[in-house]
């Protein structure tokens, strides 16, 4: 099954410093590293070489040439992707030593979206397949309305959490992909242990994965309940772990894998990345994965169904 995924593409700046900046400080970087990034490209990039069809969506600006030779390169589908005048989105990334990110986010042409232009994106790609999406574009109330009205099933990835999530009907997505921050958030602030049950409360027919960083992820789907625990690796780069995490997940689910197997590949492709500097060039390919799970070297739990 072919995915759309209509969604961003930045230009990460990554800067290594031994700790974060604190408010008011000045200091030195470690180094610079320039990577193809974006919630949306990372997860076109983990989709595909997940081993999916993959057609990519969305506005590039002036200077996002090399996010559209990143995405070719990797055998997406670019021809819905339009380069407008205007700087495009693009991100200053610390990384610590611990290998944790945080990120400040420019959303420049990601966020030029039109009815127009949406409408001819869905016309373009047709009427079969699924479509994928992140919180990094505007007008995403009527992405999601528009892919459900065109009978389209939705995996949304409701990040990063702002008040545009708020304004999606969320009884139109299919697959809702949070963190615990986000998770608590959309749920109103309930305690971590409570999400799945207040989400699914209101929006039944919903299927939820919920990840949880270096705790694992939690997966509701037809009213089972599976969870996963992490792979244990030295992490040099934690930044599209998550993505990572998004697309592989996806492929296990439009292949009809069982959940459990879908959580496995996508713990251990996560692990993987989280193992390599930068955004898309650290997501692996589904060649290594299965060399991983198949040899044992990442020690990948089992999933396991709750109650
Ligand atoms: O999820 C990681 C991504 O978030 C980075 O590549 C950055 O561009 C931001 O969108």
């Amino acid at each position: 099954m072919k995915i759309l995924n209509l969604g961003s593409m930045n230009v990460d700046n990554v800067y290594q410093v031994d700790e974060f900046l604190l408010p008011g400080e000045t200091k030195l970087s470690q180094g610079l590293s320039l990577f193809c990034g974006g919630k949306g490209l990372n997860q076109s990039i983990a989709a595909v070489r997940a081993g999916n069809e993959v057609w990519h969506a969305g506005l590039i600006g002036e200077d996002g040439g090399m996010l559209l030779d990143k995405l070719k390169e990797n055998g997406v589908n670019t021809s819905l992707i339009r380069q407008v005048p205007g700087k495009g989105g693009h991100t200053v990334i610390q990384v610590n030593r611990q290998g944790q990110n945080c990120i400040l986010l420019y959303g420049g042409t990601n966020r030029m979206l039109t009815h127009e232009i949406i409408d001819g994106i869905f016309d373009a790609f047709g009427s079969e397949g699924a479509v994928l999406l992140q919180n990094e574009i505007n007008l995403l109330p009527y992405v999601i309305e528009t892919a459900h009205r065109r009978g389209l099933p939705v995996f949304f990835n409701a990040a990063p959490m702002d008040a545009q999530v708020s304004e999606c009907d969320l009884s139109l997505v299919d697959w809702l992909i949070v963190n615990e921050v986000e998770g608590r958030q959309l749920a109103g602030d309930c305690p971590e242990e409570e999400i799945l049950s207040v989400l699914s409360r209101q929006y039944p027919s919903m299927s939820i994965l919920l990840t949880l960083g270096s705790r694992g992820a939690v997966c509701l789907h037809q009213g089972e309940r599976h969870t996963i625990g992490v792979c244990s690796v030295q992490a040099v780069d934690t930044t599209a772990a998550g993505d990572t995490f998004s697309g592989y997940f996806m492929y296990g689910v439009l292949h009809g894998l069982p959940i459990p197997d879908c959580l496995r590949l996508a713990t251990a492709a996560s692990a993987l990345c989280v193992g390599r500097a930068g955004a898309a060039d650290s997501v692996p390919l589904k060649s290594e994965v299965d060399q991983a799970l198949a040899q044992g070297s990442l020690e990948v739990p089992l999933a396991r169904r709750e109650g």
